[in-house]
């Protein structure tokens, strides 16, 4: 890398598998502090995967994930957390019978008090509709409201670099663009974006570039203006 400062995040030439299976094969991709990213691709393309490889939850057979110049491959998924690698898992994967603050308790148990209590009061700031629900039960939220407290529980790790698994499943238009509404903040704030999307039309208006996965391999990517005019992208679904 020619330039000064190393790329928030920078995933060279992954290989992963899930038990006997190779998912990914020769994944690379750059994501810039302030960046905001997507991963797009089918069903089955390897999105999930990808982010949960970068997160620690799958080791790569191969390859280098590098936070701001650092080697990160290889590491628990808590240390990964720990150097600044926020994952809002597909699905959201909160708990049920706990609180939104017990949510937030448990993002930021990393943190020394005064930098959590921070972190709180700008992640309730961001989704105001947490900071009334504080003490009701995740399990009771309506959809828009899970998806804002997996992100928020995310932010809470106060991270560098944050991965969201298609965080627009299952919710409204209009709470999606609620929930993409927060990205602008974010990037403000120097934090790079990795978003998984499978909706094409989705992705390329949340993101500034953007890698289209097919098949577990980068098969295209560019900015968002390219991607949206280029005819292969609708190919790689419509080719499955
Ligand atoms: N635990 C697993 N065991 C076996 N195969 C798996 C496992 N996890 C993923 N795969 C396979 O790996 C491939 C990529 O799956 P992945 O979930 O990463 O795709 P995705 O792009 O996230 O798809 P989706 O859009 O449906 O979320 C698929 O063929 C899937 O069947
Ligand atoms: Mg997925």
């Amino acid at each position: 890398m020619t330039e000064d400062r190393p790329a928030a995040l920078a995933v060279e030439g992954v290989v992963a598998a899930v038990g006997p299976l190779k998912i990914l094969q020769d994944v690379s991709l750059v994501v810039n502090a302030g960046e905001a990213v997507a991963v797009l691709g089918a069903n089955g393309a390897g999105k999930t995967t990808l982010l949960r490889t970068i997160a620690g939850l799958n080791i790569p057979r191969e390859g280098t994930i590098r936070l701001h110049g650092e080697a990160i491959e290889g590491l628990p998924a808590h240390r990964i957390t720990r150097a600044g690698i926020g994952h809002v898992p597909s699905g959201r994967e909160l708990f049920p019978r706990l609180s939104v603050g017990d949510h937030l308790e448990l993002g930021g148990r990393f943190s020394l008090p005064a930098r959590r209590a921070l972190l709180r009061s700008r992640v309730l700031d961001m989704f105001a509709v947490l900071r009334e629900r504080i003490g009701q039960r995740a399990g009771t939220l309506s959809g828009g409201e899970q998806q804002m407290l997996a992100i928020a529980r995310a932010l809470m790790t106060d991270p560098r670099v944050l991965l969201l698994d298609e965080p627009s499943m299952g919710l409204a238009p209009k709470i999606v663009l609620s929930v993409f509404e927060t990205f602008p903040i974010l990037r403000e704030q120097g934090v790079a974006i990795l978003l998984a999307e499978q909706s094409l039309s989705l992705g390329l208006a949340a993101a500034d570039r953007a890698y289209v996965m097919d098949h577990g391999r980068i098969v295209l990517s560019g900015t968002a203006a390219e991607l949206a005019s280029d005819s292969r992208v609708a190919d790689t679904y419509l080719g499955r």
